[in-house]
């Protein structure tokens, strides 16, 4: 098994690979749902520490945020009906632009209709990989 081209035109490992381009499930179901379940591998060079990064997995818009304790990912689809949030860093908020709803730095909704937090996805680091998904 040779190694395949890969994003960015650096090689992947096969199982980079496979890992990097797995379809994943989301787009079958509701657009408030998160992305997954099969990890996307993304490389760590495009998370300086203590930056919210988003990045488009599967056509789903996910924040990476990387810290010194490790990676955090988090959905940016708004689990009242599926808009896409937005951190202000002024408010310290996510904010929905459709019902002004807002969720705290957490993901915790803090205001408007939102019934619940913002997905996070299991996240590490893997080498030079940023590895989202299970
Ligand atoms: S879709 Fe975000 S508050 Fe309604």
């Amino acid at each position: 098994m040779g190694e395949k081209p890969g994003v960015c035109g650096n090689p992947l490992s096969r199982r980079a690979f496979l890992v990097a381009c797995a379809p994943l499930a989301a787009c079958a179901r509701g657009r408030s749902e998160p992305p997954g379940p099969r990890p996307v591998a993304l490389p760590l060079e495009r998370f300086p520490s203590g930056l919210r990064v988003t990045v488009s997995v599967s056509g789903h818009p996910v924040e990476i945020l990387r810290s010194a304790s490790g990676v955090t990912a988090r959905s940016l689809l708004c689990t009242h009906q599926g808009c896409e949030v937005s951190w202000s860093e002024v408010d310290g908020v996510y904010a929905c632009p459709c019902h002004e709803g807002k969720f705290d730095a957490e993901g915790r909704p803090k205001e408007g209709p939102p019934p619940k937090p913002l997905a996070t996805l299991p996240a590490r680091i893997d080498g030079p990989l940023v590895l989202v998904g299970p």
